[in-house]
């Protein structure tokens, strides 16, 4: 080629080439038109369709698509949009909106969304050279990064509390063994919450192609969020709390239904235990051991070949003797699901998803198989509402077998190669669609299933577990965080991931106690049990080839640990069953991150700090390794008592505390109310009839409702409640007791009040003078034989007063 002709080419590339770029990135253009219709604006712009919908007077919704906006349809979306007052207008260069709590301004010029408080402080901003924008079928939105903006949420994503600087990838995965640093792990939640000048807001992208979130990973000018099909479909929910965010975000993807009571029990798991012997020695040395327990579950050598609702019939030859048996003895058994059907003929299961042809398909109508624990799999399509029935009916037979609860795994979907073709198609509820749109919901629909299924079948309310889901699957199961390891940063790490989704309104979640993969050390695995102790669901597990990791198995100290912390978590039964009703009703998680509460505290985000939470509204636990020395525990605003010494510590502060295997670091907030119970061995065990309330003394107002029910059935949703709301008023100086609520009979007959850091020594009950007894608050075991003093009866608790009182329906007042 000539310098001559070569230069001619060049030329012709630097002109064409910012078409090519264009060609490239199709942003969405200027506004041409604009429909305002009551709540919602119509626009269309140059290259795309958007529709601005005000939800409520906190909630926007922005819909932009390339081509009209297809009929709604939402897996994880169950509310509508409230009538609101909304105020909308425009003129040559904007559209505003504006409500009782916020403002949108829509620019023009181009297409570009504002959000402001109400006071025009800017929310979330579209970063105006990049707004939203195409690149293929991929679709993003562009958002300013604000100055010192943090980032928290996400769902099961691994990483430090605040997720600025990082990037993150929705694509449900089997993440075996995974690092604590690895993205994506199992679910998807395409929900988070930004921080800045004391501004919060959530943002959720209800997307379920893959999607992917960018908090200012390789970039210091925008946040982003995006999908990789689809139209760009997002909520912005604005509230002056954190807490307030996550009760709207549930308020449109839903909240968990009352668990059974015996569900937030001591589980004990391994991969697996059978045959029968082996489970029946495992309920016998529990009670033997005096560890409290509620469950067992059984993992996939239960079933015959690893075929989906059968039993092998010589490791359990009678299930149904069997889970009687276990019932005698106070224990639930759990089964394990996966979703691969065995292609096997003459296998009734698979026989019948034929014949109601429920499996997932090749586009030329024949099924897909995948190879899984049975070998060759079909896989029922769960996005399909007939294949769904269809597994509910075949869970009729482990309603008859006794099973109380369904864990469901593998169902990102796990098969060997983990590979599932594109062009498999799924039904999504009528609409048909590929795998790159089903994946990341596959699992959630799994979990749908079975939970409808299982409250036919078992006339009760169901324990659900899932692997894997999608922002909503909180209202039919429970969570847990998959095959972690037997390390140190993995139990912290487990501790992030469900503080993460505690604030991503998943509630109820757990992590393998003790490590899925390798071997706890001792001291490893006493930490673990002591944090699993104030996890939601609270199970020990671990793989096929490990070493046994019941907790008799590390030796008698360990063994001890393990029992007092248990025995901890059964006498606050009471407390923990109420902090679920709460997260029945608002949306709060049990395993609440400190940035809901102090959100604005950077300490919350230094990573010497992050993983500390509050279980529900009173604990502060400071998790640490298990063989850490000394530990630095931070201390937000207020005032802290040690739980086990009653000491006072102030808010606002760190300090270094020294550590003891025997104790893991737990604080009590000021003016908190903790009810609890006797100590039981299992929750089918009634404690005895006092309820004993711990309040602890504060300078601010507090509250907390008290909530009982039969703890199985759903006649709570008739009225068969017992329910009372508890005030601490600090500045009237009164507890009270409000009337009940509801028809249910409370097990308590008396009310014991302890009452710790009150000078007094007396107190008015309802008007009437009486004195307050001395007495101890012990916690854990009096007995200790490993007890720092070494004494056989050491730890006589801490002294307090306390006072009995009738557990009367009628409000009882407290003035001290
Ligand atoms: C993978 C799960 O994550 C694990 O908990 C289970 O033990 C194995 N599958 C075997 O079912």
């Amino acid at each position: 080629m000539t310098d001559h002709s070569s230069y001619r080419l060049l030329l012709l590339f630097l002109l064409l080439s910012p078409c090519l770029l264009m060609a490239q990135v199709k942003g969405v253009g200027n506004v041409t038109n604009v429909n305002i219709n009551g709540q919602q604006v119509d626009i269309t712009t140059d290259n795309a369709h958007a529709l601005v919908t005000v939800y409520n007077a906190n909630v926007v919704r922005v819909r932009i698509d390339k081509q009209a906006l297809a009929p709604d349809f939402s897996y994880a979306v169950i509310a509508q949009p409230q009538t609101t007052k909304a105020n909308i207008t425009q003129d040559a260069s904007s559209i505003s909106i504006s409500t009782d709590s916020l403002k949108v301004q829509i620019s023009k010029t181009p297409f570009a969304v504002t959000f402001y408080t109400k006071d025009g402080e800017v929310i979330s901003q579209d970063e105006a050279g990049l707004t939203t924008s195409w690149v293929n079928e991929s679709v993003t939105t562009y958002k300013k990064m604000q100055d010192g903006e943090r980032f928290i949420g996400l769902g099961e994503k691994t990483g430090p509390l605040d997720r600025k600087g990082n990037g993150y990838t929705n694509w449900n995965t089997d993440a075996f063994g995974y690092s604590t640093g690895q993205d994506p792990i199992y679910s998807t939640i395409p929900f988070y919450i930004g921080i800045h000048h004391n501004i919060s807001y959530g943002i959720f992208l209800d997307n379920t192609y893959q999607t992917d979130f960018n908090f200012g990973a390789s970039n210091n000018r925008f946040s982003s969020f995006g999908a990789r099909g689809g139209e760009m479909n997002y909520y912005l929910i604005y509230h002056k709390y954190v807490a307030d965010i996550i009760t709207a975000y549930t308020a449109l993807t839903g909240r968990m239904k009352m668990p059974p009571l015996w569900s937030l029990g001591y589980q004990q798991n391994r991969y697996s235990y059978y045959p029968e012997t082996e489970v029946f020695r495992i309920a016998q040395t529990l009670r033997e051991k005096k560890i409290p327990a509620d469950g067992i579950t059984l993992d996939i050598h239960y079933m015959d070949h690893y075929k989906v609702f059968t039993w092998d019939q010589n490791r359990f030859p009678n299930p149904k003797a069997m889970t009687d048996k276990l019932k005698d003895m106070g224990f639930k058994l759990t089964v394990i699901v996966d979703p691969g059907v065995k292609i096997e003929k003459g296998y009734g299961v698979y026989e019948r998803g034929l014949a109601n042809d429920i499996f997932a398909k090749y586009p030329d109508g024949t099924n897909y198989s995948g190879e899984v624990w049975p070998g060759w799999c079909h896989f029922p399509d769960f996005t399909n509402p007939k294949a769904r029935a269809w597994w509910g009916t075949e869970m009729k037979k482990y309603g008859d077998d006794g099973i109380s609860g369904i864990w469901n795994d593998m169902n990102e979907i796990a098969t060997w190669g983990q590979k599932i073709p594109d062009n498999v198609l799924f039904n999504y509820d009528g609409r048909m669609a590929s795998h790159l749109q089903t994946h990341n919901v596959y699992a959630m629909q799994m979990a749908r299933a079975s939970f409808e299924g299982a409250q036919k079948a078992f006339n009760k309310r169901p324990f659900v577990l899932t692997r894997a889901g999608y922002a909503g699957f909180q209202r039919y199961s429970a969570i847990w965080t998959g095959d972690n390891r037997a390390e140190d940063s993995h139990m912290l790490a487990g501790v992030r991931l469900l503080n993460s989704l505690g604030v991503s309104g998943v509630a109820f979640t757990g992590m393998d106690i003790g490590g899925f993969t390798g071997n706890p050390t001792p001291s490893l695995f006493a930490r673990w049990m002591q944090i699993g102790a104030f996890n939601p669901y609270f199970r020990n597990h671990t793989a096929v080839n490990t070493k046994s990791a019941e907790p008799w198995t590390f030796g008698e100290e360990v063994l001890e640990i393990s029992r007092n912390y248990v025995s901890l978590r059964y006498k606050l039964l009471p407390y923990l069953y109420s902090s679920f009703y709460e997260a029945t009703q608002s949306g709060l998680p049990l395993m609440r991150t400190l940035a809901i509460d102090y959100t604005f505290d950077k300490n919350v985000y230094d990573g010497q700090f992050d993983t500390q939470y509050l279980f529900g509204s009173a604990f502060l636990v400071a998790p640490f390794e298990g063989d850490a020395k000394f530990g630095k525990v931070y201390f937000p605003k207020g005032k802290w008592y040690d739980l086990y010494s009653g000491e006072v510590q102030n808010g606002g502060e760190q300090r270094i505390i020294q550590l003891s295997q025997r104790k893991l670091p737990v604080y009590v907030k000021q003016s908190s109310i903790i009810p609890m119970q006797s100590l039981v061995q299992s929750t089918s065990q009634k404690p005895d009839d006092i309820l004993t309330v711990h309040i602890y003394q504060g300078d601010v107002n507090n509250s907390f409702v008290y909530y009982e029910d039969d703890g199985e059935s759903y006649n709570y949703e008739n009225g068969a409640f017992y329910k009372r709301a508890i005030v601490y008023d600090a500045a009237h100086k009164t507890i009270t007791f409000g009337k009940v609520d509801g028809s249910f009979a409370s097990k308590f007959n008396n009310i014991k009040l302890v009452m710790h850091g009150f000078a007094n020594t007396s107190v008015k009950i309802n008007g009437k003078q009486a004195n307050l007894n001395d007495d101890f608050s012990v916690l854990l075991s009096p007995l200790s034989k490993f007890d720092p003093q070494g004494s056989e009866n050491a730890t006589e608790g801490e002294k307090v007063k306390s006072i009995i009182v009738k557990n009367d329906s009628g409000q009882i007042t407290l003035a001290y």
